[in-house]
């Protein structure tokens, strides 16, 4: 079978300040798709990325005295740093200051939309948003101030190049509407067809301002024969998704081998961007669609949106020291439903990770092998075929199980495998992970019917086989975490111990000499 290639994006985030809990999400969730998909054998390419120009980041280089490319440099040391304690496993990482390898493909890209006749010059007049880096009409304006930021917008009156977005409208309603261009979820799509209007709607598209003069921000792309003026940072920030991959350089092989994306992860806050200017940039360069936009929602901070004067900006770094980069990567895997708005307070963040990661799996697994441990000195062999099938109970049959005279009613239900595996490839990484806590909890219904603490004494026989089925059941939940927790799934491998022997299973296993979660007080 020829092996499947899978491209999956990130939005660069801002190199203006440093990454909060909500970054955090988009880095993680899109990390634990890259890698189920390069565990499932897709050649996967995982690409994340930085948004160094622009106004908001000259402004805020300013205030800290900086020179531009120094502040970002920065900040981009500082988000990297972040990403390796959490594992994100990103192949690449692209930076929009970067002249050798991102330039070359936003100016290649610039002149295909110029080719197409779809870039003109003319006047801007109006409002721009510095903390949205976008033009604002005053139909959008609350009290006057952008809703986003709280801001009042700047009023500017330039000469600007501008990209005819109208000429694209209808094919973009066409593609939204039969979800030929996917987002997920449709709420997101129906969002953006609405600004279409109805059917038989006049109502189209303006077009969009997509340069800025050199000099109101002396720091960005220059447009191609024309340096008097700068790529709108948006055109430049959405072509990193190609010049990545080598689009506008001398070797074009990984973006012929992995664009169009199979998905680009987004937050709920720039669908537009990604639903209709980077989807009619596209077609204006006569280049594939994005298969998927994967829409997902906002953190908030016990209720409240996270800002520096309230002071309740949840940062990464307080979950990671506190609890380990697992744990964080632990919650925002299961607790948060990716295409829903979510809440955190620490309190609750201490609840799950008690309940789930101290008791839950860390427990099963620590009373695992000390049975093993202590019964059998940790070597413990079996097979499926003759032992005692506890993968038959997983894959194919809920059954009533007689073993040793006992009669065990089990729990095990028979889909949670494929159930994993469906969730998953739909990018609903929350229900994945509940069919993994599923398996975690049916082995501890099966440790509570067993009782081999008790069975080893009157038959050592029957509670090695019961020992043994629930090792295999801890391995198929660290095979299955291995894309959410990464470093435990590695740490119960090798606890485990495991190697197949003549058609049999055998478990060198050892007790760790710390528990894989500490429970918290
Ligand atoms: N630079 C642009 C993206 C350009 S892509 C061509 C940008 N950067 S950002 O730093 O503001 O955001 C990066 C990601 O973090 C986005 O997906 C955004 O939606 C997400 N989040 C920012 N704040 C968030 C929350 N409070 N909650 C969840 N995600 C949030 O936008």
């Amino acid at each position: 079978m020829e092996e499947k290639k899978f491209y999956l994006t990130i939005p660069i985030f801002y190199a203006n300040a440093e990454l909060h809990l909500g970054h955090t999400y988009t880095l993680v969730l899109s990390d634990i798709i890259a890698r189920y998909h390069r565990g499932i054998g897709d050649k996967t390419f995982f690409l994340a990325g930085s948004d160094e120009h622009g106004e908001k980041i000259v402004r805020a280089a300013q205030k800290e005295g900086l020179g531009p490319q120094a502040f970002v440099n920065n900040n981009v040391a500082k988000a990297q740093e972040l990403m390796k304690k959490l594992a994100i496993s990103n192949d690449a990482f692209i930076r929009t200051s970067d002249k050798e390898s991102h330039w070359p493909g936003a100016q290649k890209l610039w002149k295909a939309l110029e080719e197409a006749g779809d870039i003109y010059k003319g006047v801007y007049e109006g409002l721009y948003c510095v903390g949205c880096e976008a033009f604002i009409t005053e139909k959008e304006l609350v009290d006057g101030k952008c809703p986003h930021h709280d801001t009042a917008p700047d009023h500017i009156k330039e000469e600007n190049y501008f990209f005819k977005l109208s000429k694209h409208a209808p094919e973009l309603k066409r593609l939204l509407e039969s979800s030929e261009l996917k987002v997920t979820p449709q709420t997101r799509a129906n969002e953006m067809i609405a600004l279409f209007g109805g059917e038989g709607s006049e109502k189209t598209l303006a077009d969009v301002s997509i340069s800025r003069p050199e000099g109101s921000i002396p720091w960005g792309i220059p447009v191609p024969n024309d340096p008097g003026q700068l790529m709108y940072v948006w055109c430049d920030a959405l072509s990193n998704y190609i010049s990545a991959l080598g689009y506008g350089r001398e070797d074009e092989t990984l973006f012929d081998t992995f664009w169009p994306a199979d998905v680009q992860v987004l937050g709920k806050d720039i669908v537009r961007f990604h639903a209709l200017l980077w989807p009619a940039m596209l077609l204006s360069a006569k280049l594939p669609l994005p298969k998927e936009l994967l829409v997902h929602g906002f953190v908030t901070s016990g209720g409240k949106k996270m800002s520096k004067t309230l002071g309740n900006v949840l940062k990464p770094h307080d979950f990671i020291d506190g609890y380990g980069a697992d744990a964080l990567r632990y919650y925002l895997a299961r607790e948060v439903t990716p295409t829903e708005d979510w809440d955190l307070t620490p309190e609750k963040f201490k609840e799950a990770y008690n309940a789930n990661l101290a008791n839950g799996l860390g427990n099963l697994v620590s009373r695992t092998l000390k049975m093993a441990e202590q019964y059998f000195g940790g070597q413990v062999t079996g097979s499926v075929a003759t032992a005692l099938p506890l993968r038959t109970r997983i894959t194919e049959v809920s059954v009533v199980g007689d073993l040793a005279g006992l009669t065990v009613p089990y729990i095990i239900t028979n889909d949670i495998l494929p159930r994993y595996h469906a969730h998953m490839r739909a990018y609903e990484i929350n229900k994945a992970s509940d069919a993994v806590w599923e398996l975690i909890s049916s082995l501890d219904q099966y440790i509570a019917d067993y009782e081999p603490f008790k069975l080893v004494k009157t038959d050592k026989d029957a509670a090695e086989k019961v020992i043994w089925s629930v090792l295999y059941g801890i391995t198929e939940v660290a095979d299955m975490i291995t894309p959410l927790l990464p470093d435990t799934a590695a740490k119960i491998k090798a606890l485990l111990g495991a190697s197949e022997k003549e058609g049999e299973r055998v478990f060198a296993s050892h007790v760790p000499t710390e528990p894989l979660f500490m429970r918290k007080e």
